[in-house]
């Protein structure tokens, strides 16, 4: 739960920079949070990971085929990088992710991608 709070609250501050936020984002943003929240991902091991990887799992499973929302947990390290970069360039769309990977540069999203992809079930 301490890295869902982490997340949350990074989320939030990246959000309140935002002056374009309207407050349906906001809400949707807050759903996502709270249900995730709820779910908790206590069980993860953080241990060696990348810097910024644990914000991550505010919404995202690192358990690989976790039943919650995309996990990240096993996604090949090379889609998980082209779909950041694709977030960051405008080129997917998002709701959420274009502001989040446009908080990494392109070798923490490369870290964060390999160390995602060799998480085990
Ligand atoms: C606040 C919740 C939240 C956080 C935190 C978050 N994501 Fe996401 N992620 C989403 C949502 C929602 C989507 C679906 C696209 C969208 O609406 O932005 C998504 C989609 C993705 C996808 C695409 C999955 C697919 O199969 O297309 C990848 C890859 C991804 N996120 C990686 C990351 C990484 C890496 C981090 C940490 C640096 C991260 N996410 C943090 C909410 C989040």
């Amino acid at each position: 739960m301490q890295n869902a709070a982490a997340a949350f609250t990074a989320a939030a501050a990246l959000l309140l920079k935002r002056p374009f936020m309207t407050a349906t984002r906001v809400s949707v943003a807050t759903a996502v949070l709270l249900l995730t929240l709820q779910a908790g991902h206590g069980a993860e091991s953080f241990a060696g990971a990348p810097a910024g990887a644990s914000s991550c799992t505010g919404c995202h499973s690192a358990q690989a085929a976790a039943p919650e929302m995309r996990a990240l947990g096993g996604m090949p390290a090379a889609d998980i990088a082209a779909k950041m970069e694709a977030f960051k360039g405008g080129g997917a769309p998002a709701t959420i992710m274009d502001r989040i990977a446009k908080g990494f540069g392109a070798e923490e999203i490369r870290a964060i991608a390999a160390w995602y992809a060799a998480q085990k079930p």
